[in-house]
């Protein structure tokens, strides 16, 4: 399910980003924004509302270019690339709200992600070979949805149709996997398995980008982290030194809410 990735064979970031800016109008939703992400790593994004984390996850999958600077994937220059085009040089992502062909069942909706991660447009009627299927089963199995594979998506709760997008994420076998904030509006029980899922992603060597307010969710699986706050990056590095840093304590997390972490983090390190 996961490829190895030319950048991997010579320890070059898997994706960077340079000076990238993003404007509707007047509005600076990212600002100046460089980072890069290697791969097999887990970059992780917070910040608050409107700080600019799901523009900058569209700028980088192609569904609103940036206004200016440079994104480079994989060796390959994406900045003004079309969606499926990036998709399938490898970056998959997830979104902040459920987003499904509610009518079809979980498999359809998977087979499509499945068929348009490989192939281009093509009209009329759409015939998924054999290869497509076994994407889209194997990305079904692994995120735990073969027993509802045959329900009609609306009729699915919250908790599967995050799975479902984790699921058309995977099937089109991506080399980066974008998640906006996968666990939001999930109770602490459905979080531990995304959680759960998401470790076994990296085990498998994917490298991830998630954006997540569940702090606990997001310092956990992070390798590294990178908040933004109007459109700006206030911080890079790791999750304890995030805790730590007056900036984001001020700005985004509150004294509380970083005491808290650091026993998580203290609780972490002793396992
Ligand atoms: N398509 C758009 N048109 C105009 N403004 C937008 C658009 N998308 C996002 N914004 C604005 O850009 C800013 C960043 O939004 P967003 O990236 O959704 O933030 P976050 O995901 O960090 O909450 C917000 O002020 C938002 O209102
Ligand atoms: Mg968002």
């Amino acid at each position: 399910m996961v490829h190895v990735t030319a950048a991997a064979a010579n320890d070059s970031p898997l994706l960077s980003c340079q000076g990238v800016d993003k404007h509707f109008g007047a509005l600076a939703a990212v600002r100046d924004l460089s980072f890069e992400v290697r791969p097999g790593e887990s970059l992780g994004i917070g910040g608050p509302n409107g700080a600019g984390k799901t523009t900058l996850f569209d700028v980088i999958s192609g569904l609103g270019s940036a206004t200016s600077g440079t994104i480079t994937f994989d060796g390959h220059a994406i900045t003004r690339s079309s969606p499926d085009r990036i998709c399938q040089l490898g970056i998959a992502r997830t979104f902040q709200l459920n987003a499904a062909f509610d009518t079809l069942t979980a498999r359809e909706n998977t087979l499509i992600a499945a068929y348009y991660g490989h192939h281009n447009r093509v009209l009329p009627g759409l015939r998924f070979d054999r290869e497509t299927a076994r994407r889209a089963d194997e990305a079904m199995a692994f995120v735990g949805l073969g027993d509802v594979a045959h329900d009609v998506v609306a009729t699915l709760p919250v908790y599967y149709r995050k799975l479902l997008m984790i699921a058309g994420a995977l099937a089109t076998e991506p080399k980066l996997l974008l998640m906006d904030e996968p666990v939001g509006g999930l109770n602490p029980q459905e979080i531990d398995a995304v959680m759960a899922l998401v470790v076994r992603l990296k085990e498998r060597g994917l490298t991830v980008m998630l954006i997540e307010h569940v702090m606990r969710f997001l310092i956990q699986l992070s390798d590294r982290v990178l908040i933004m706050h109007h459109g700006e990056k206030i911080y890079e590095g790791s999750a304890q030194g995030l805790i730590a840093d007056q900036t984001v304590v001020d700005v985004y997390l509150g004294e509380g809410s970083s005491r808290r972490l650091q026993h998580i983090m203290a609780k972490r390190s002793e396992a």
